[in-house]
């Protein structure tokens, strides 16, 4: 192409890295154009199905030619009222529907649309890393400066965020949650955001929980709201989304609950942004939340056998592997001696040699080096072919 000076980007665009999932969908895509068989467990895009009774609501609401206008952009009113039902049916929490709920484009545009109007220049967000990429790169978009902490730092999380509180100026504007945590699996209880609730009020920070995982979650355990303990309304929001417990991930149906404030400054951005979700999908969102929590444990069962497949499968290789509580990927630490070809060269040779499509743990920032995430999405079959062709591949890697 002839190089011109017409078309110049914003400065910001100079902090955004090539989004992972776009790389490693296109060497999977090239590869399938190729004719080549590959298992994808690199994005968390559930392949199974819709409930049938949510996907029937759309049809006929779809037919509707009234459903076609510019939809209500906070959520019907009806749907307002069923998460708010959902809540206190599930976590026993009171939400104002009209104020302290609102419906975005999915969990992962509501997050970043509130990071542009509750940060900018000047702000710091502290973030658990590895993290999620929109986790860190809402608040870079808006200008704001990302402190990383380690997940699980050997020091402690909360002393590590009171510390840091205690010798920045100024000191961080939002604490950024997500629990169930992608990529790593981590879980957490209702003390640990106790203590949250603590320390968000003794140094002013906001907290999000992104709590897009809420549902997906094995061996009995259960994910706590944030919002189920006291004071938590006061400092912070919860977004959660339709894409996983409900497989709805193309429909783009999420929500924000809890602190009134921020859900309406939430509402305040996105006035001017967008106008909200089609109808039809939001009535057929009343339908998920309304009669589907009987789907949920079925969902979960059939994560929780393909989880067992593959955190075995590896195992026998010789991984050492974590069996994740909650989300849907196994957070994979690569054994020597292939963890010093980083994970990303160890994700090419996967997909390369095995036609395994994995997401190397840099994806999730330098802090996920040394790691994949496994997508729990194949069926139990295509994740034992999966191990199988991972072995094969790894015998012919040089290292
Ligand atoms: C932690 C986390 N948050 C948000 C999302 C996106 O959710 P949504 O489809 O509601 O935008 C994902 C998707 O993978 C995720 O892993």
């Amino acid at each position: 192409m002839e190089e011109n000076n017409v078309i110049r980007f914003a400065s910001r665009m100079d902090q955004l890295p090539p989004y992972l999932f776009g790389m490693i969908n296109k060497m999977k895509m090239d590869k399938r154009r190729n004719g080549d068989d590959v298992i994808d467990l690199g994005m968390g895009n559930p392949m199974d199905p819709t409930p049938d009774a949510v996907i029937e609501k759309l049809v006929e609401v779809a037919k509707d030619p009234k459903a076609h206008r510019y939809p209500e952009s906070s959520g019907l009113p009806h749907l307002k009222q069923e998460i708010a039902k959902y809540y206190n049916r599930h976590y026993n929490i009171n939400l104002d529907a009209e104020k302290e709920t609102y419906f975005t484009i999915g969990s992962k545009e509501g997050i970043s649309h509130l990071c542009l109007a509750i940060m900018g220049p000047g702000d710091s967000v502290l973030v658990p890393a590895p993290a999620f990429p929109i986790h860190i790169y809402a608040a870079v978009i808006a200008g704001a400066n990302v402190m990383k902490i380690p997940i699980e730092p050997e020091d402690g999380f909360l002393d590590r965020i009171a510390h840091i509180c205690e010798s920045c100026y100024p000191s961080p504007r939002v604490l950024m949650l997500n629990y169930p945590h992608n990529p790593t699996g981590v879980v957490t209880d209702k003390n640990f955001f106790r203590e949250i609730v603590k320390l968000a009020k003794r140094f002013n920070f906001m907290v999000i929980n992104d709590f897009a995982y809420a549902k997906i979650t094995y061996d009995g355990y259960v994910a706590p709201s944030f919002l189920e303990v006291e004071g938590a309304k006061d400092v912070g929001v919860e977004f959660g989304s339709f894409s996983k417990s409900y497989n709805m991930a193309g429909w783009r149906i999420g929500y924000c609950v809890g602190n009134e404030q921020i859900v309406s400054a939430l509402g305040k951005i996105k006035g001017y942004f967008d106008y909200g979700i089609f109808s039809a999908i939001q009535v057929a969102g009343i339908i998920a939340l309304r009669d589907c929590d009987e789907t949920i444990p079925e969902l979960c069962k059939v994560y929780e056998t393909r989880r067992d497949v593959l955190c075995s499968g590896l195992q026998r290789l010789g991984w050492d592997i974590e069996k994740p509580k909650a989300g849907m990927f196994v957070w994979a630490k690569i054994p020597e001696p292939f963890a010093k070809m980083g994970a990303m060269e160890f994700a090419i040779q996967l997909m390369n040699k095995g036609n395994v499509a994995v997401a190397p743990g840099t994806g999730f920032s330098d802090e996920g080096e040394g790691y994949l995430r496994l997508a729990l999405v194949e069926n139990e079959e295509r994740l034992r072919q999966a191990v199988r062709q991972m072995k094969k591949a790894m015998e012919q890697m040089t290292v």
